[in-house]
Formats: C-alpha cells, sequence, structure tokens
C-alpha cells in the first residue's frame, strides 16, 4: 500500500510542477506551487515509511513522472478553470484511495495511519482550494480516463 501511496505522490510532484510551468498565471502559479511543497513533505513522509517496511519504491517512477507532468502541463495550457479542476479531480482521486487504504490497513501499524490520516487532511485542502479559487468540473471522458489510469498505476506499481 506504501509502495501505491509512494507513485501517487511521485505524480503529485509531476502534477503540480507541470501546471505550473503551463500557466501564465502568476497568482495560481503561486497557490500551485504552495501545494506542491505540501506534496513533497508527503513524497518524503512515503519515502521513509517504506523504508522502515524494507518496502521499495515502484521501478516506474520515471514513466509515472513523465505521464502526470504531461497531464498538468496539457491543462494549465487549457486555462485556470480546467487547471484547478485536474487539481480537483486529482485530489478527490487520491482522498478516495486514502480512505480505502486507511480502513485496510492493518490496526496495530499506526505509524502508516498518522502518515496517511495527515496526507488525507491536506489533499482535501488542495482540492477545496482549488475549488474556491473557480476550478471547473472535467468532461466525463476525461474524468473516465482519469480513474482507469489510477487503477493502471495502483496495479503497476504493486507489479513492478
Ligand atoms: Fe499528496
Ligand atoms: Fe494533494
Amino acid at each position: 500500500m506504501m509502495r501505491v501511496n509512494h507513485a501517487g505522490e511521485v505524480m503529485a510532484q509531476a502534477l503540480y510542477t507541470g501546471q505550473e510551468m503551463g500557466t501564465d498565471d502568476p497568482e495560481l502559479a503561486k497557490v500551485l506551487r504552495k501545494a506542491r511543497a505540501e506534496e513533497e513533505d508527503h513524497l518524503r513522509w512515503c519515502e521513509e515509511r517504506l523504508d522502515e517496511l524494507h518496502g521499495r519504491p515502484s521501478l516506474l517512477g520515471p514513466l509515472w513522472y513523465a505521464t502526470a507532468w504531461g497531464m498538468g502541463f496539457l491543462a494549465a495550457r487549457r486555462g485556470r478553470g480546467s487547471n484547478l479542476g485536474l487539481v480537483v479531480a486529482v485530489e478527490n482521486l487520491v482522498e478516495e484511495h486514502l480512505k480505502e487504504h486507511l480502513q485496510n490497513l492493518p490496526v496495530s501499524d499506526e505509524r502508516s495511519r498518522r502518515i496517511l490520516e495527515q496526507m488525507e487532511a491536506d489533499e482535501r485542502g488542495h482540492a477545496e482550494k482549488a475549488e474556491s479559487l473557480g476550478a471547473v468540473d472535467l468532461p466525463t471522458p476525461v474524468r473516465v480516463a482519469m480513474q482507469s489510469l489510477s487503477r493502471i498505476v495502483t496495479r503497476g506499481a504493486l507489479w513492478v
């Protein structure tokens, strides 16, 4: 589970970086940068926990990174509403995953639980902030594609 979360946080880095590079809006870039700083914390926590559990990150990290960067950049080029809409769509997906993981986590694993709970609170914050700034709903086919991608990443990260 922590390896999947780690892959997700690698993608979060890439998304926010692509989104920031793709926007011409300095105010929005600042918001994206702030969220990315929190995602950097998440990535570090996942990395440390993975290590403590003698796990290893997914070997497909560069692929996850490149895919997410491209998505972020494209959404940003489509304008502020889509850029923020991507934040909402992604963070909602991540929050769903984290909820599921929190349910499936062994009761004794307090440390992982604390990490996932803090991440979940932060991801919710990112989604709410984007909503308050004028996120628009992404088109249904895009959202469906994102759900498929999230399944691919979940399985791929477990596999390789
Ligand atoms: Fe995160
Ligand atoms: Fe987030």
